[in-house]
């Protein structure tokens, strides 16, 4: 119920920004890039998890949003010093590969992301 409610919030404001600003100045939004970033493809279309990928899940107690989108960007490294990402990384075929895009993509779709629960 609170979830459909905030929906019904959330509705309109995005359709009226969609209205209103020209496609390439519309803010990118997290579970767009989830999708159109290939994330999915690995990490499930709900972020559930996969043989592939681990399932994205309460971030937030590992990571800060500044620290995830740098992860994005340079997953190999934050594995090397990170034991519990090495750790991941064993369970799985193929590393986590670097997110092409800009830092400001990164930044959103790691503040998205922390949001999970
Ligand atoms: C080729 C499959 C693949 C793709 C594509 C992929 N990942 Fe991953 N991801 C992994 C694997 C495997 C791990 C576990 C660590 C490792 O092996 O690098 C991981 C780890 C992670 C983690 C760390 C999870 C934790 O517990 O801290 C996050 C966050 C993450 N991925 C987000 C993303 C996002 C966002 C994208 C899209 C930009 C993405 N991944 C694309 C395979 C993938």
């Amino acid at each position: 119920m609170i979830r459909a409610c905030l929906l019904l919030l959330l509705l309109p404001t995005v359709a009226c920004s969609d209205d209103s600003a020209p496609a390439s100045a519309q803010e990118p939004d997290g579970p767009k890039l989830f999708v159109s970033k290939n994330c999915s493809t690995c990490h499930g279309p709900k972020h559930e998890g996969t043989f592939m990928a681990p399932p994205l899940a309460k971030l937030n107690l590992h990571w800060n949003a500044e620290d995830l989108a740098g992860f994005l960007k340079e997953p190999n490294v934050w594995k090397q010093k990170t034991p519990r990402l090495a750790e991941h990384a064993k369970h799985y075929r193929s590393p986590m590969p670097p997110m092409f895009g800009t830092d400001e993509e990164r930044r959103t779709l790691a503040e998205w992301l922390l949001t999970l629960p």
